[in-house]
C-alpha cells in the first residue's frame, strides 16, 4: 500500500496564498514521490474548486488528491450552511471526520461522526476518521461498512502542535495502530497525526502499521510539506 500523507490546512489560506503554496510545492516536491506516495490536500471548502482545477491543469501536480476537512451528517435538505457528501462526490476523494477540533469547538459527537462515515462511504469518499481513544474507534465500527475503504487517523489532542503538543512516540503509535486494526479489521489503514514535521515524519512511517501521516501546521509551509513528502 502506498503511504498516505494528508495536509490539513484547517482555517488557513486565501486564494492567493493557496496559489503560492502550489507553486512552491511544485518546485520542491520530488516528482517521482508523487507516484510512490498518495498525497492529499484538505483546504477549506471555498478553495476546493480552485485546487481541483490547478491539480488537473498542471501535469506536475497531477498526483495530488483533494480532501474536505469535514462534511454534514445530513444527506440533504433544509440545513443552512452545510455541505453534504452527496455534493462532494466526484469533487474530493477523501474527507476528514471527527477531528478533535470539530469535537471541541463545534460539539461534534461520536454519533455524528458515525453518520458522516456512513454518508461518505455511500458517496464514494474515503473517510479519514480522527480518533484518540477506543470509544471513538468503537463508534466507527458501528457505522462503517468494512468492505469499503476506511482510514483511521490516530491523533491524540495533546499531540496537536497548536495545543503546544508533544508528538506521540512512534513506538506507541504502532501499538495503537495494532489495537485499532484488531477492532476494525486488518483492512483498515491507520495513519498518525500530531506535530508531524520533516524531522520526525520518517520515524513514524518506519512503523509497520503506520501507513501515513496527517499533517496540520507543518503542511502550511509548502517547502516543509514537500520535505515531509520527499522523505
Ligand atoms: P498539527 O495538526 O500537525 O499541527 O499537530 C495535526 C492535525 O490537527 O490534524
Amino acid at each position: 500500500m502506498k503511504p498516505l500523507i494528508i495536509a490539513n490546512w484547517k482555517l488557513n489560506k486565501t486564494l492567493d496564498e493557496a496559489s503560492f503554496w502550489l507553486q512552491e510545492f511544485d518546485q520542491a516536491v520530488d516528482p517521482q514521490i508523487l507516484q510512490e506516495k498518495e498525497i492529499v490536500v484538505c483546504p477549506s471548502f471555498v478553495l476546493i474548486p480552485f485546487l481541483r482545477q490547478t491539480t488537473l491543469i498542471n501535469p506536475d501536480l497531477r498526483g495530488l488528491k483533494l480532501g474536505a476537512q469535514t462534511v454534514s451528517h445530513f444527506e440533504e435538505g433544509a440545513y443552512t450552511g452545510e455541505v453534504s457528501a452527496k455534493q462532494l462526490r466526484g469533487i474530493v476523494d477523501f474527507c476528514i471526520i471527527g477531528h478533535s477540533e470539530r469535537r471541541k469547538y463545534f460539539g461534534e459527537t461520536d454519533e455524528q461522526a458515525a453518520k458522516k462515515v456512513e454518508l461518505c462511504q455511500k458517496y464514494e469518499i474515503t473517510p479519514v476518521v480522527c480518533v484518540s481513544n477506543f470509544e471513538q474507534v468503537e463508534a466507527v465500527k458501528l457505522s462503517s461498512c468494512q468492505a469499503v475503504k476506511l482510514i483511521l487517523a490516530y491523533e491524540p489532542p495533546s499531540a496537536i502542535s497548536t495545543n503546544n503538543g508533544i508528538p506521540d512516540t512512534p513506538e506507541h503509535t504502532q501499538k495503537m495502530a495494532l489495537e485499532i486494526k484488531s477492532i476494525l479489521g486488518q483492512n483498515t489503514k491507520v495513519i498518525y497525526g500530531g506535530s508531524v514535521n520533516s524531522k520526525n515524519a520518517k520515524e513514524f512511517l518506519k512503523q509497520p502499521d503506520i501507513e501515513g501521516l496527517l499533517v496540520g501546521n507543518a503542511s502550511l509551509n509548502a517547502k516543509e510539506f514537500a520535505e515531509i513528502v520527499n522523505r
